[in-house]
C-alpha cells in the first residue's frame, strides 16, 4: 500500500512574519494527522526558516527548484542540491509548469535536475501535466508521456521508486478549476499505466500526487481515487487550517 503524501508548493509566497504565523498553525495541528507524509516547500530564502520553526519531526522541508549543475560554482543567482540538503531538505519539486513556461526549462533540463537531486539523495517531485490547449486538442497524453520518457531515459525507470511524480494540468492551478476526480483518476492511472509498462513493481510504489486547486472541500474526493496518493498544494497551502484540512483528507 503506498502512503499519501501531502505537500505545499508556498511559490513565491510569504514574510517572515506570515511564514512565522503559518508555521505555528501548523505546529499546533500537525501531531493530529496520523498514516500520512507531509512536507511543506517554502521559497529556497526562507528554508532555513522554516526548518529551525517547525516542531514535532511530522513535517518536512522541501525546495522549489535546484540548479542543473551539481557543485558549486560560478552560477549567480542558483541554489545548488548540496546547498538544500544542507538545510536539511528532503524534497525538491522539479518541472514544475510554471519554471517550464515562465523560465523555459525543457524536459532535459528537469531530466538531468532529477539526477542531481537523486544523485544527492533527494526526493525529486517531478510535476507533469497539460496545458487546456493540449487537452482539448487530444495530445496530453502524448505530452505528459513526453515529459516522463524524458526523465526515464536519463535516471532509468528503477529509480522512479524514489520519485514523487505530480500530475498538475495547467489549466487547474490557481484558476479555482479542479480537475474532477474522474477527470484525475483517469491521467493518473494513464501514468501509472505507462510506468507499468516499463516496470510493473516499480509502477506500483510510485506516489503520483494530484495538483491544482485542491482545497479543503475538494480534498477528500479526489484522494479517494485509486491512483491518486496525495498532492501538491499551492494557493491552499499559505493558510494552516487549510492545509492540514487536506493532509487530514489524505489520511
Ligand atoms: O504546485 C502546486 C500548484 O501548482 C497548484 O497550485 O494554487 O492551484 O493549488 P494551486
Amino acid at each position: 500500500m503506498r502512503k499519501p503524501f501531502v505537500a505545499g508548493n508556498w511559490k513565491m509566497h510569504g514574510s517572515k512574519a506570515s511564514i512565522e504565523s503559518l508555521v505555528d498553525g501548523l505546529n499546533a495541528q500537525a501531531g493530529q494527522i496520523e498514516n500520512v507524509d507531509m512536507a511543506v516547500c517554502p521559497p529556497a530564502i526562507y528554508i532555513d526558516f522554516v526548518q529551525s520553526s517547525l516542531t514535532g519531526g511530522k513535517i518536512a522541508v522541501g525546495a522549489q527548484n535546484i540548479a542543473e549543475e551539481p557543485v558549486q560554482g560560478a552560477f549567480t543567482g542558483e541554489t545548488s542540491v548540496e546547498m538544500i540538503k544542507d538545510l536539511g531538505c528532503a524534497y525538491v519539486i522539479l518541472g514544475h509548469s510554471e519554471r517550464r513556461a515562465i523560465y523555459g526549462e525543457t524536459d532535459a533540463q528537469v531530466a538531468s535536475k532529477v539526477k542531481v537531486a537523486l544523485d544527492a539523495g533527494v526526493t525529486p517531485i517531478l510535476c507533469v501535466g497539460e496545458t487546456l490547449e493540449e487537452r482539448e486538442s487530444g495530445v496530453m497524453e502524448k505530452v505528459i508521456a513526453t515529459q516522463i520518457d524524458a526523465v526515464v531515459d536519463v535516471v532509468g525507470i528503477e529509480a522512479f521508486e524514489k520519485i514523487v511524480i505530480a500530475y498538475e494540468p495547467v489549466w487547474a492551478i490557481g484558476t479555482g478549476k479542479t480537475a474532477s476526480p474522474e477527470q484525475a483518476q483517469e491521467v493518473h492511472a494513464f501514468i501509472r499505466g505507462k510506468l507499468a509498462g516499463l516496470n510493473a513493481v516499480v509502477a506500483d510504489k510510485v506516489i503520483i500526487q494530484y495538483g491544482g486547486s485542491v482545497k479543503p472541500d475538494n480534498a477528500a474526493e479526489l484522494f479517494a481515487q485509486a491512483d491518486i496518493d496525495g498532492g501538491l498544494i499551492g494557493g491552499a497551502s499559505l493558510n494552516a487550517d487549510d492545509f492540514m484540512a487536506i493532509c487530514k483528507a489524505a489520511s
